[in-house]
């Protein structure tokens, strides 16, 4: 059977209809832009033809360019989808409903009339994957709407809602009811108006001081990326040169760009996250039971993050605590985090007045029986969460999904306190829960595929990610940030300061050093963890020097000091002499030599221990892939984006190098740099460690 064209045209009362068919989101893959080319020329060719449109079939209109042919040789097209629309002389109405992105956009910008439906999406995002954009948009967009909010778009990547873009000037119209026949009457409504061909208008007004301001102001988030700038440099070139010779600054611009290392591995995160969705040892096609109402057990920090998720979902949920005055504790953290957020102006006061109803605070399980989904956030102790689980096996419908949200306890004993331990699993928030993107999804050992299914499902209709982890000790996320956290703490016994380490982390691309972050969310927490972790294991490894820093009340910000010093009512780390007298102290009680580390060894011994780590948690079954660990290092720890991942960084220096490094690192200090067996066969085969899979995905 011959393939489906994935443009096609017809006629229409008058108007030449080229509607793009390449699912899932029509992007610009092989076939798409000279369809569009070829559609146009037979709409200029046919004298019945007096306007045309572009429209997409499915969900969406043009998502952008074919993410996946980047950095891979294409064939050159005599003549691209842009030039033909833009040349047309009839006049190109594209009609606009899911997403116009990147070169969805750019081909949108190329017609002459822009309509949407209200809940369509436009934006020019290739930003986000270390390019910019290369289909003219650089030169339209700012021509159309002003350099000033066409610069925005193009530095952040943000989709811009319909009716806001109709307000800045990039749709003509927003149209409720059927797309296609409402494009199909515009077009005839056009007909014989004069036609805006935005290539023929001059340079965008651009007050002075724009371009020197934007680069400014990203100095920090943008640090270590080309294409922020690149963004700037072609937008600038739109504002001050005619339209022919601000393209040519554009393709240069992105020719620079495309095979980038930033380019790469923001390509490789885009997918990669994608793909951790996938959990290919699921049946297909298992039916999900729907999830509408939510109830969450405990009212705490975490436990109120994830209720506002749910309000966040538009999902009813029930919030339930052992104490009223935790619940109502609770209820009014909720109601200032909401109000933080509309003063901040990132939701708008009647968002916040939908949201905060959705949460309601109820006193007792049995208020919670009929709910579909249920998240336990108590304590993080066994006993306390055995407890809980036996309320919820008591209350609730046999049909439930029950999970805890623990961060390193054993699944297993958690469910053992129901008689229906295949309805449970973990779903591991990270802090603050309504706002940071990871969720960890663990599979308990008698957890059901339905409860899995279902669990990964839910953290996607919460706008997470969520990802596949195992059961075991810290499950997989913070398993492999251990070595990190050790190394971090071992190095400064050895002599490297806090705040060199910082910042070398920082210079890495992290928002902040390790110390720093250790400071703000409390050096006690770590501590008490510690305690336990001892208890349970005679050879865990000490770490006098921040516990003396807790024992001396330094806790970190909340008490003036840490790692660092802090004034009164500002969070700016200053380095503390007494600090250094205090690891100089501990390290001499200890026997240790003092001695100076480069700034490439702090980085190597953070990152490798976690690199050989990952492996082992890969090897033992307990993370699915290798790029799924990214997608946790990204979304949860605040990795460089423009580094792609752990695994994808640790590829740029090799798998031989790193286990000949982590191999030496074992013969000096012994068993916690033991290479693992998987890191060992990947760089004996020279392979690359961010294609590693658990042994189950075969
Ligand atoms: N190229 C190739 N594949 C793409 C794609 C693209 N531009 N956009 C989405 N896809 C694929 C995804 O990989 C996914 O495939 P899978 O089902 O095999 O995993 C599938 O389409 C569906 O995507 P999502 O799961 O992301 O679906 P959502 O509905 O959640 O999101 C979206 C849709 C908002 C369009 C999102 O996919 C997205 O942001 N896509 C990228 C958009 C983008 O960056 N466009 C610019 C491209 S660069 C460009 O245009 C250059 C030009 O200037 C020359």
């Amino acid at each position: 059977m011959a393939e489906a064209p994935v443009v096609r045209f017809e006629v229409v009362d008058g108007v030449g209809v080229i509607t793009v068919d390449y699912p899932p989101v029509n992007a610009l893959g092989p076939g798409v832009s000279d369809g569009i080319v070829a559609a146009v020329d037979q709409g200029e060719a046919d004298p019945a033809v007096r306007a045309m449109v572009l429209i997409g079939a499915g969900r969406s209109f043009i998502a952008g360019a074919d993410i996946r042919r980047f950095g891979k040789p294409r064939p050159a097209s005599p003549r691209r989808s842009y030039d033909a629309l833009d040349a047309a002389t009839k006049p190109v109405v594209a009609a606009i409903h899911g997403y116009a992105l990147g070169g969805g956009l750019e081909n949108a910008l190329c017609c002459h009339w822009r309509i949407a439906v209200p809940s369509a999406k436009v934006g020019l995002p290739e930003v986000l994957i270390g390019i910019l954009p290369g289909g003219g948009g650089t030169q339209r967009l700012p021509r159309l709407i002003g350099a000033k909010p066409a610069l925005e778009m193009i530095v952040t990547g943000r989709h811009v809602p319909a009716p806001e873009a109709l307000t800045l000037g990039i749709l003509d119209a927003l149209v409720e009811g059927d797309l296609r026949s409402e494009a199909i009457a515009f077009a005839q409504s056009v007909v014989g108006k004069p036609m805006r061909r935005i290539s023929a208008m001059p340079p965008a007004a651009a007050e002075p001081g724009l371009f020197e301001a934007m680069r400014t102001s990203i100095a920090r988030r943008a640090r270590n990326q080309q294409a922020p700038y690149h963004c700037i440099a072609a937008v600038e070139a739109a504002a001050s040169l005619p339209f022919a010779e601000g393209m040519a600054v554009e393709k240069r611009l992105f020719g620079e760009l495309e095979n980038s290392d930033e380019a790469r591995a923001l390509r490789y995160a885009f997918f990669a996250e994608r793909e951790v969705a996938r959990i290919p040892f699921l049946p297909k096609d298992l039916p999900l039971p729907e999830i509408r109402t939510a109830a969450v057990v405990g009212a705490g920090t975490m436990g109120g993050g994830i209720a506002m998720g749910f309000a966040d979902a538009g999902i009813p949920v029930k919030l339930l605590d052992a104490s009223a005055e935790g619940l109502a504790k609770g209820v009014a953290r909720i109601r200032d985090n909401y109000a933080v957020s509309v003063k901040r102006g990132s939701l708008t006061q009647a968002q916040m007045d939908q949201r905060l109803p959705l949460v309601e605070p109820v006193e007792s399980y049995e208020a919670i029986a009929g709910c579909d989904v249920v998240i336990e956030a108590v304590f993080e102790q066994l006993d306390v969460k055995q407890a809980v689980f036996a309320e919820l096996d008591r209350v609730m419908q046999p049909e439930a999904i029950l999970l805890t949200n623990t961060s390193a306890i054993d699944i297993d004993r958690i469910a053992g306190a129901t008689r229906r331990p295949e309805m449970v699993a973990g779903a591991h928030y990270f802090a603050p829960a309504n706002v940071m993107k990871l969720l960890e999804v663990v599979e308990g050992p008698r957890t059901s595929p339905t409860v899995l299914a279902t669990a990964m499902k839910l953290g996607r209709t919460l706008g997470k990610i969520s990802a596949y982890a195992g059961n075991c000790d810290g499950f997989a996320a913070n398993r492999s940030r251990i070595g990190f956290t050790m190394e971090q703490n071992i190095m400064v016994e050895e002599g490297a300061l806090p705040e060199q380490i910082d910042r070398v982390m920082v210079d890495f691309g992290y928002p902040m050093g390790p110390f720093a972050v250790n400071d703000m969310s409390g050096l006690d927490v770590s501590y008490l963890t510690r305690r336990r972790r001892q208890a349970e294991d005679p050879n865990y490894r000490m770490l006098p020097i921040p516990d003396r820093l807790v024992e001396a009340g330094r806790k970190g910000q909340k008490t003036g000091a840490g790692w660092y010093r802090y004034e009164k009512g500002d969070r700016t780390p200053h380095v503390d002499p007494e600090v250094h007298r205090l690891i100089r102290e501990a390290a001499a009680e200890q026997g240790i030599a003092q001695r100076a580390f480069s700034d490439e060894e702090v980085l190597h011994r953070l990152l490798f221990a976690s690199v050989n780590e990952v492996c082992r948690i890969i090897e033992e079954d307990k993370a699915l892939r290798a790029s799924d660990m990214d997608v946790m290092w990204l979304n949860g720890f605040g990795f460089p984006r423009y580094r792609g991942g752990l695994m994808f960084w640790a590829d740029g220096i090799g798998a031989r190098a790193i286990y000949n490094q982590v191999a030496a690192w074992h013969q000096r200090y012994g068993d916690r740099w033991r290479p693992s067996a998987l890191l060992q066969r990947i760089a004996e085969a020279d392979g690359l460690l961010r294609e590693a899979k658990a042994p189950r995905l075969g």
